[in-house]
Formats: C-alpha cells, sequence, structure tokens
C-alpha cells in the first residue's frame, strides 16, 4: 500500500475505497442517507458530500433511535497544539447530529496520549491545550445540559474504573497488531487504547441504562473501535457505532492531511486573518504556469487543495460549487481570485469562531465533568 493512515500518522495519498476494506468499515450508502435525510428533514452537505463517507453499525443508530432509544455521541481531541479545521470537522458534525437528534454528547479529551506519545510535550503544555482545544469544541454550539467535556487526567478517577476492566481483556498482541506497537514502544502508550475506550461505555454508566453510542471522527481512529467492540458485549455493553469522515487536506498539495505538525499545511482556529491570507495565498493550486496558458487551457480544480477548501468548508451550496469548478476548467476564473475569496471567507469564519470562542470561555465550567 503506498499510503498509511494509523491515529498519530497519514502518510501518502488516501485510497479511501481500500481504507474501507482494509479496515473492514462499511459505505455510508444512500439508503442509510434517505434513512437520515427523512428523519432530521436536511441532510448535512458532509453527507451530500459523502466527506462522512464510511461507518459501523450507522443504520443501527437509526433503528434505535426509530425505537425510541435515545443514543449518545462521542468524539474527542489530542491535545498537542491549537485545532486546525480539519479537527473541527467532526465537531461540526456532531453538533449538527446533537441538534437534529437531541443526543447527549461526550466529549474526551487525551491530555495523557499526546504527553505519552509525544517526546516534545510536557503534561503542562498538553493539560494547558486541552482546555484550550475545548474552546474550539464548545465553540460550536453545544447544548451545556447535554455535553459533557472531560480530560483524562481531571476524570482520571471515573475513567480508570472502567478502563481497567477493558484492558484485562485486550492482550499485548492485539494491540501490536492493530496499532503497530513494538518492544521499544512506553507501556503508557499501551495501555492508552483502554482509556479510548471508556467514553463508549461511560453513557451507559452516567445514563444508568445500556445506551447506544456513535462516534463520529476521521477514519484514523477507526483501529479503537475495533478494539473496543471487541470487548464491549463481554462488558455488558453495546457495541459502539461510528461515522467516518475523510481528511481535510493540507494546503501544500493533494496528498496529506492538514496536520498541526506542519504550520504551513494548515489553517488553525486561532490565526489572524493576516496569517490565514498568507497561507491561502501560498497554497498549492491545479493552476498552469501562466496566465495566458490558464487562459486558453483551464485549470485542474480536481488536484487544487483550493477547490478543496469550497468543496469541503466553503461553498456549501451545490451548484455555486459547480459553477466555480466549470469556470476554472474554462480558463474563466485565475488562481488568484479563487485564493482570494477564499481567503475572505476562511476569515470571515474565523472571526465568528474566535468571538464564539472567548463566549466559551465564561460556560466553560458548566461543560466539564471533573473528580
Ligand atoms: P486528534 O486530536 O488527532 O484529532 C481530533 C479529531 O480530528 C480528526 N482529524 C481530522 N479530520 C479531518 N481532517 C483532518 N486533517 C484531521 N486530522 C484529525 C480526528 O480523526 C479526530 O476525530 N486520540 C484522539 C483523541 C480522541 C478521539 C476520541 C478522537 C479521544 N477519543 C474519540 C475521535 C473520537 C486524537 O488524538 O485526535
Amino acid at each position: 500500500m503506498d499510503f498509511k493512515v494509523t491515529p498519530w500518522e497519514v502518510e501518502g495519498e488516501v485510497d479511501y475505497d481500500k481504507l474501507i476494506q482494509e479496515f473492514g468499515t462499511s459505505p455510508l450508502t444512500d439508503d442509510i442517507l434517505e434513512r437520515v435525510q427523512k428523519i432530521t428533514g436536511e441532510l448535512h452537505p458532509f453527507l451530500r458530500r459523502k466527506i462522512f463517507f464510511s461507518h459501523r453499525d450507522f443504520d443501527w443508530i437509526l433503528d434505535m433511535y426509530e425505537n425510541n432509544v435515545p443514543f449518545a455521541i462521542y468524539t474527542g481531541r489530542g491535545p498537542s497544539g491549537h485545532t486546525h479545521l480539519g479537527h473541527m470537522m467532526p465537531w461540526i458534525f456532531c453538533s449538527y447530529l446533537q441538534e437534529k437528534f437531541g443526543a447527549n454528547m461526550y466529549f474526551q479529551i487525551t491530555d495523557d496520549e499526546k504527553y505519552m506519545y509525544n517526546k516534545e510535550l510536557t503534561l503542562e503544555k498538553t493539560r494547558g491545550y486541552a482546555y484550550d482545544n475545548a474552546l474550539d469544541f464548545i465553540a460550536h454550539g453545544f447544548d451545556p445540559e447535554k455535553t459533557f467535556v472531560f480530560t483524562d487526567i481531571d476524570y482520571a478517577k471515573t475513567l480508570y474504573t472502567i478502563a481497567v476492566r477493558i484492558a484485562k481483556r485486550v492482550t499485548f498482541s492485539t494491540v501490536k497488531a492493530v496499532f503497530g506497537f513494538t518492544n521499544s514502544t512506553n507501556i503508557g502508550m499501551i495501555f492508552f487504547p483502554a482509556i479510548q475506550a471508556v467514553p463508549c461505555f461511560l453513557p451507559s454508566e452516567l445514563e444508568k441504562r445500556k445506551a447506544p453510542v456513535v462516534i463520529p471522527a476521521a477514519i484514523d481512529q477507526d483501529p479503537y473501535w475495533r478494539i473496543t467492540r471487541d470487548v464491549a458485549e463481554k462488558l455488558g455493553y453495546y457495541k459502539p457505532a461510528a461515522i467516518h469522515n475523510i481528511f481535510f487536506p493540507s494546503l501544500e498539495g493533494p496528498s496529506g492531511k492538514m496536520s498541526a505538525s506542519a504550520e504551513s499545511s494548515a489553517i488553525f482556529a486561532v490565526d489572524t486573518p493576516g496569517e490565514v491570507r498568507k497561507k491561502v495565498m501560498n497554497a498549492f493550486t491545479g493552476g498552469r504556469e501562466t496566465l495566458a496558458e490558464q487562459k486558453k487551457l483551464g485549470g485542474n480544480p480536481d488536484i487544487c487543495t483550493v477547490f478543496q477548501y469550497y468543496y469541503f468548508l466553503f461553498e456549501p451550496d451545490d451548484s455555486d460549487l459547480q459553477e466555480r469548478r466549470q469556470s476554472c476548467k474554462n480558463g474563466e476564473i485565475m488562481c488568484g481570485t479563487c485564493k482570494k475569496e477564499l481567503a475572505d471567507r476562511i476569515v470571515q469564519y474565523l472571526t465568528g469562531h474566535q468571538e464564539r470562542r472567548e463566549k466559551a470561555r465564561e460556560v466553560l465550567d458548566q461543560f466539564l465533568l471533573k473528580d
């Protein structure tokens, strides 16, 4: 395989169909989308555009909902730095699910994982980013009555009680095979999959009922759910369901994802208008060498990261998107114009986000679970 997807690394040009096969997940079919449309009255653009493309048992989640068994939503963040737009994709989708289905939402922040994984990060740093990243999450408009945010360290006593029951049932050879751990992997990381599994079962414990749970996240997190699903029934819980999104691309080229470790590949939630404009103006496009060639031959939106940005988040109207694509191919719109418009849209989006993020500071405590 010429690409690699693990919870910690994504390399190469990802073939998502192959990934469905390799991970053993299912494609998100039109049947499922029709069911969602019927229930919610409106299909989120992420579903229409197959940005969420794969799942485990999402149809079962809809069955449960239709039979009046409420489901909970679970997602999370590893606080290794500032939040970027890619991290926010699952959160945008979670807030749509919460609004449409009235579901409880659980948000795990793995301050322990990022400390143990990353040699450079101190625990003080990951714990600091934890509560900063939480603001970006809350800024998406979650209901404080129905949304529970916790960091592994500050909620350790409750989480650990469930984690030991999971850990007892998962062998080293399983996590070695699933995550590629080796003899030089530190033992914290070897135990950690039990901690990331806990919130799949936490709703059952806190809500005192056997609760169905669905996890929206990029497909890189799926290996965790494989392990969790194996132990769930032995512990008396439902297997968690999952719905997977593709990666928001890097600004630097069509292969590779937006990554916090490559500054110029990503737009961060806290970027200033100047930073946004600079990154977008330097982005990789599908443009030609010269303006004359571009006018004559047209550009190539299929390899253009700027066009991808419109597709993912910044042009929700399908016919306007199609029009932009066509004018690019016809050589009617030049990369400079397209980039400038995109930068304006991102700046506007982030201005709103940053205001909501500041307001989130005042209500953060209402969301937090701590021991
Ligand atoms: P982390 O912090 O690496 O990523 C947070 C969320 O963002 C998704 N993601 C992306 N989505 C689209 N495009 C990208 N370029 C991109 N990069 C990352 C991730 O899939 C994730 O949903 N161990 C986890 C934290 C965690 C978690 C969870 C995540 C704990 N429990 C439950 C999802 C669901 C982590 O480090 O995520």
